[in-house]
């Protein structure tokens, strides 16, 4: 493998980039190729493959399953209830606002780039405390990703290791009232949540589902993949996804301040449509 390694420059780098950025949108720097080289690795030897070349070959025939691939170069990294005033804003002053002008309808959320689904668990935990208060508030999360594999976990509702080990540690009263410990040790989300969440793979660069209309999108830490270009494309089709006055969230690195769009910002990681 050494000598596969050693072949991803020139050329060949620039063929495998040029399908990372056909498939996912992803922007990724020749810098990454280590962390590429590893995660192909595996594959070479599932494939019965020689060596990274004959793999590139194969994805530009189509001869290999690309959406193997596109699971291979995400980077699906997650926590519950990342950045925590993005968190805070939702709890105590979004829900409430939006509850007092809507009472009757529903609450329809987007977690665009959802990976694993901590964050569509996390806004369901956080929906089902204001329903506590609010009996006849209602709510529905999609999560979307480009990635099966995580799409596939999140479905699951099923979660372990470090995520659940943090969530213990920060919430610990959470993980009581809407997990269920199971007997292989993992934790499974109370069906009072999962009934109001649904999963669906989207790449954030083609148009959102037509008749799809969101009150709030969390579109965090993925920007930073794509480049000022398709940055601006995703943005003007999330644009397009949220209701009049619909807001959207970021992740903690990113911001709307270079680009030309229709947003307004309300404060850090917060804008709302325009
Ligand atoms: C770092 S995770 C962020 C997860 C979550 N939003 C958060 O902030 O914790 C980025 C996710 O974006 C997804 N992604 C990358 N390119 C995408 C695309 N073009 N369309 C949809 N999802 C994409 C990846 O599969 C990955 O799961």
């Amino acid at each position: 493998m050494a000598e596969a390694a050693k072949k991803l420059e020139g050329a060949a780098l620039t063929r495998l980039l040029t399908l990372v950025k056909t498939h996912t949108g992803i922007t990724m720097e020749e810098r990454k190729r280590d962390m590429l080289t590893a995660r192909i690795k595996p594959r070479l030897r599932l494939l019965g493959l020689e060596s990274l070349e004959d793999y590139i070959d194969q994805l530009e025939q189509g001869k290999v399953e690309i959406q193997d691939f596109v699971n291979l170069v995400t980077t699906n990294e997650t926590h519950f209830f990342r950045t925590q005033t993005v968190w805070d804003y939702f709890q105590n002053e979004y829900l409430p606002e939006w509850y007092k002008k809507n009472p009757d309808t529903i609450l329809r959320i987007w977690s665009a780039a959802s990976s694993t689904g901590e964050e569509a668990h996390s806004l369901g935990m956080v929906c089902e405390e204001f329903r506590f208060k609010h009996p006849s508030f209602k709510y529905k999360i999609m999560g979307s990703d480009i990635d099966t594999n995580v799409l596939a976990k999140a479905r699951s509702g099923v979660f372990k290791d470090r995520t659940l080990d943090e969530l213990k540690k920060r919430n610990p009263v959470f993980v009581e009232k809407y997990f269920r410990e199971q007997a292989d040790g993992t934790f499974r989300i109370s069906p009072v949540i999962s009934a109001n969440l649904e999963f669906f793979q989207h790449n954030l660069h083609k148009a959102a589902p037509k008749g799809l209309l969101f009150d709030i999108v969390f579109l965090r830490n993925v920007l930073i993949y794509f480049n000022d270009q398709d940055q601006e494309l995703v943005l003007s089709n999330m644009h397009r996804s949220l209701k009049p006055e619909g807001m959207l969230i970021l992740g903690e690195s990113e911001s709307l301040a270079r680009h030309k769009t229709q947003f307004i910002f309300k404060k850090p990681l917060i804008y709302m449509k325009g």
